[in-house]
């Protein structure tokens, strides 16, 4: 089989690795893998069962009757099924973002999410986007990029795009809850949020989206022909 190409995206809740990544996978031909709904689909699951994301004992219990498939509509959107069930929209939640945060933590659902990952890469060439994938997921991942931004940035980003959705939100109050996701996620033992040592990084603080694309378009052009 071919060598498969996979870009790998990594960096902090709210930075626009998603918005990013999903774009340069329809310029690219390539799948765009949101590993962060995959996490979100084990704190969803968990949720319902109404076990807390820190309860290790009642994860290690029920894992086994999760199963978790991905698909890909004709559009290239990723959906999120849940032992048959297609919960791509209910895992969009604050409250599932922070279950997402907690419940990644235990190296029991990591192990179990890192095959399906890898699986995905050595099949189709791949974005992927998470908190570990050029560290941990792929480690020779064709490229790897760091994004990120001041946490202040991605709340006003966070805001303004709740606010043009016609929904509410708090400034104050999501700021603290990306603080505290940034903390939960690069603070844990297995897996922590970090750039990977062969990882360039890039501060989009001060850039808007169309140069964080032509940013990542050269970065990409290095090792891949576009
Ligand atoms: O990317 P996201 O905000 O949808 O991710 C939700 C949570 O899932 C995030 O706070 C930490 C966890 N996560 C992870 O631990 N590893 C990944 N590769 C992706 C997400």
């Amino acid at each position: 089989m071919a060598k498969t190409i996979s870009i790998a995206i990594d960096g902090p809740a709210g930075a626009g690795k998603s918005t990013i990544a999903r774009r340069l996978a329809k310029e690219l031909g390539y799948y765009y893998v949101d590993t962060g709904a995959i996490y979100r689909t084990v704190a969803y699951f968990f949720d319902l069962w109404g076990i807390s994301p820190k309860d290790l004992d009642g994860i290690t219990r029920y894992i086994d009757e999760l199963t978790i498939g991905i698909e890909y509509d004709e559009e290239g959107v990723q959906h999120m099924i849940m032992n048959g069930m297609d919960v791509t929209a209910d895992i969009r939640t604050q409250d599932i973002s922070q279950k997402a945060s907690l419940v990644s933590a235990h190296a029991i659902v990591r192990d179990l999410l890192l095959d399906m990952q890898r699986d995905m890469a050595a099949k189709h060439n791949v974005i992927m986007d998470g908190r570990d994938i050029g560290t941990v997921v792929l480690p020779k991942a064709t490229v790897k990029i760091f994004l990120t931004a001041s946490p202040e940035v991605r709340a006003h980003r966070r805001t303004k795009e709740l606010l043009d959705k016609g929904q509410k939100a708090d400034y104050q109050r999501i700021l603290k809850e990306i603080q505290q996701r940034d903390y939960q996620d690069t603070h844990r033992q297995v897996a922590p949020l970090k750039a990977a040592r062969d990882a360039v990084t890039l501060d989009t603080s001060e850039m808007d989206l169309d140069s964080v694309i032509a940013a990542i378009k050269e970065i990409v052009s290095r090792k891949v022909a576009l």
